[in-house]
C-alpha cells in the first residue's frame, strides 16, 4: 500500500509541462520512441512509395510489409492508367499474395499508397478490409505526381474501420523522402 502512496506521489509532483507533453505526444513520435509494435505496411507500383516506406522504417524501426495482390496490369502507361481507373470505379478488391503474419503484435500501422485518380489503389482497399485495424493508430503516407492528396486520406480513414487515423500523414511527390524526419517528430 505505502508503495502505492509513494508512487501516487511522485506522479503528482510531475511538472504540469511534462505531463501536458506527454499527453500531447503523438502517435508518430510514440513510435519513434518506442521502435516496436510498428508496421509499416505499402504498396508500390512503380517504387516511389516503397522508397517513402523503407525511409519511415530507417527513421522508425519497425516491421516493413509490402502489399502485394493478384492481377497484374498492361506495361505500357496509358492501358495501365484505364485499367486502374475501372477498377477504382467498380470498387475492386484484388486478393492479397502477402500476409502480416500476426497483426495483434502492432499498434502503430504506417499504410502507404501512390495516389491513382485521386485515391489509394485497390491494393491498398483490400489491405485495409482484410485485417481488424480497430482500435489501432493507422497513419497514412501517400505519393503523388502532382495532384497532392486529394481524396487519399479521407478515402483511407473511411475505410480502416474503428483505427484511429492520424490526419497529419505524408504526401510527397515520387520518391521525395525529405522532411520525413521532421514529418516524424
Ligand atoms: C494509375 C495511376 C493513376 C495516377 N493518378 C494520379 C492522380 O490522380 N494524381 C496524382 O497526383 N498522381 C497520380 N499518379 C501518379 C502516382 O501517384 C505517382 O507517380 C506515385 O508516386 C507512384 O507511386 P509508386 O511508384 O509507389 O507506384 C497516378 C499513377 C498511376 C499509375
Amino acid at each position: 500500500m505505502k508503495k502505492y502512496l509513494l508512487l501516487f506521489a511522485a506522479l503528482l509532483s510531475l511538472p504540469f509541462s511534462a505531463a501536458q507533453t506527454a499527453a500531447a505526444q503523438d502517435a508518430k513520435g510514440t513510435a519513434m520512441e518506442k521502435k516496436s509494435g510498428v508496421l509499416i505496411a505499402y504498396y508500390s507500383y512503380s517504387g516511389n512509395t516503397k522508397a517513402v516506406a523503407e525511409a519511415i522504417r530507417e527513421k522508425v524501426g519497425g516491421d516493413l510489409f509490402e502489399i502485394k495482390a493478384e492481377g497484374s496490369y498492361p506495361d505500357e502507361y496509358r492501358p495501365m492508367t484505364e485499367q486502374a481507373k475501372k477498377e477504382i470505379q467498380e470498387g475492386f478488391r484484388p486478393k492479397l499474395t502477402s500476409s502480416v503474419a500476426d497483426i495483434s503484435k502492432y499498434d502503430v500501422i504506417f499504410i502507404g499508397s501512390p495516389n491513382w485518380w485521386g485515391t489509394i489503389t485497390p491494393q491498398v482497399s483490400s489491405f485495409l478490409e482484410t485485417y481488424d485495424l480497430s482500435g489501432k493508430t493507422v497513419v497514412p503516407f501517400i505519393t503523388h505526381g502532382g495532384g497532392g492528396v486529394q481524396r487519399t486520406f479521407s478515402d483511407m480513414a473511411a475505410q480502416c474501420r474503428g483505427c484511429k487515423f492520424d490526419q497529419n500523414g505524408w504526401a510527397g511527390y515520387g520518391a521525395e523522402t525529405s522532411g520525413i524526419g521532421e514529418w516524424l517528430v
